[in-house]
């Protein structure tokens, strides 16, 4: 006999992002969507096309409950197999156990995540994993993982992230082994079911880290905010901080290329009050025009520390110069320093800087808002199986500006013996 192409007979066509999913050959496919993206549309048009295509195919849905698969797969479900009906393709439909059962020996069933054992013990075909990012992780590594081994079945994990969870790791699982796995990122917006309008009010009235979230399919983290003192009414003075003469001028700098490089530039005073006075931020910018953009920044005056961080040390492959040295070529040995790493050392430099907040004695000019921002924004990760991680999370945004303070403040109070480079 030969099987029917699913798809010509089903009553809806995929969108463009389900249906790249859909023919993709990877065997771990895993989708990072925003709300109302069609996610669980596309869950269940795999089973239909598995059971449809494969005689004898066993096609799970695992959805967080058994309630929620009932209310919103089960009824797209028997939607999308009523075309088959009138073909006798389909044997009985059993509502109470979620389950189809078609002439060709295959079956579909639904199932709740909130009932594991309910899901031990078979040997799987095509499995669908909707919303793994709100389940536990041991459903797929211990529970689902050893039914799908036995016959390499295709796995689809679709979800809306919750984090850097369980669900991120296997969306990172691409960059591991990428014959196997593949990750696909979906928008809320470019799926296209959300109306503009609605995108844009959602926009306006959400914290934007849940709209990054829930709409923008991120993964972004509400972990722990790790500078709590920090706030504007108390740090950031009303009118702009000026430049001390009679203070010391020092930077600090966190190197970049893609992501940027961040100066900034901070009087300290006899009482060693800091006060950061103007921020420098620039993206693929050479070396030597950093330099210059430090030299102009108070005419006649250079810093007497640039405190950097470590990793500038690293040669560029590019120059055949590393970025410490091409600055100490620009601003003499002495002012280009930095703390050699060690166990602890990004605690301690988080430390320095909670210190000061606290007894007011940093303050930051408003025209430094990068810095502004990444101090309010800096995260530690979403605890991973219960355990919270001492070091923040590298995020690529706020990361950068709390870096070149860090490099400063360690490095201007250091609080444990640390080596100074005598490169
Ligand atoms: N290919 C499609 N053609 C027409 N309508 C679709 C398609 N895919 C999804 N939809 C419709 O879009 C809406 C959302 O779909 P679905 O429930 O699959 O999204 P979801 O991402 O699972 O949403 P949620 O985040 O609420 O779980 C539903 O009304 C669904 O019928
Ligand atoms: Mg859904």
């Amino acid at each position: 006999m030969t099987e029917e192409a699913p798809t010509a007979r089903l009553p809806y066509a995929l969108l463009p992002w389900q249906r790249r999913v859909k023919v993709d050959p990877h065997r771990f496919r895993v989708v990072a969507a925003g709300r109302r993206s069609g996610k669980t549309v596309l869950g269940v048009d795999e089973l239909v096309q598995g059971a449809a295509q494969v005689p004898g195919s066993v096609n799970w849905l695992i959805g967080q409950t058994y309630g929620a698969v009932k209310d919103i797969a089960w009824a797209l479900l028997m939607q999308y197999i009523a075309p088959f009906r009138p073909h006798g393709r389909i044997e009985k439909t059993v509502e109470s156990d979620l389950l189809v059962k078609w002439t060709n020996g295959s079956v579909i069933q639904l199932k709740g995540a909130d009932k594991p054992d309910s899901l031990r013990g078979v040997k799987l075909s095509r499995l669908v994993i909707d919303e793994y990012a709100i389940m536990k992780r041991e459903i797929w590594d211990e529970v689902l993982q050893p039914a799908t081994s036995d016959s390499k079945a295709p796995v689809l994990f679709l979800s809306t992230p919750a984090g850097y969870n369980h669900f991120y790791d296997v969306y990172a699982m691409e960059q591991r082994n990428s014959s196997d796995w593949k990750s696909f990122h979906v928008k809320a917006s470019e799926a296209g079911i959300i109306p503009p309008e609605e995108l844009v009010r959602a926009r306006r009235d959400m914290d934007p880290r849940v709209f990054a979230q829930e709409y923008e399919a991120n993964f972004t983290t509400f972990g722990g905010q790790v500078f709590t003192d920090f706030s504007r009414e108390r740090h950031v003075p009303a009118s702009p901080i000026p430049f001390l003469v009679n203070a010391e001028y020092v930077c600090g700098m966190d190197f970049g290329w893609s992501a940027p490089t961040v100066v900034l530039f901070a009087n300290i005073d006899a009482q060693e009050n800091v006060t950061v006075f103007a921020e420098y931020v620039k993206r693929e910018t050479p070396i030597p025009v950093i330099g210059l953009g430090i030299k102009n920044m108070v005419p006649g005056r250079a810093p007497s520390l640039i405190a950097c961080d470590p990793a500038g040390s690293a040669k560029s492959e590019a120059a055949g110069l590393d970025s410490i040295s091409e600055l100490r070529a620009i601003f003499g040995w002495p002012v280009v320093r930095y703390n050699t790493n060690h166990p602890g050392v990004i605690q301690d430099g988080v430390n320095v800087i909670r210190k000061w907040l606290r007894n007011g004695k940093l303050k930051v000019s408003k025209n430094c808002p990068q810095l502004i921002m990444a101090l309010e924004m800096y995260r530690y990760p979403d605890p991973k199986d219960n355990v919270q991680s001492e070091v923040p999370l590298k995020d690529g945004i706020s990361d950068h500006a709390c870096d070149a303070l860090r490099m400063l403040m360690s490095y201007r109070f250091p609080q444990r013996k640390t080596t100074v480079s005598s490169i």
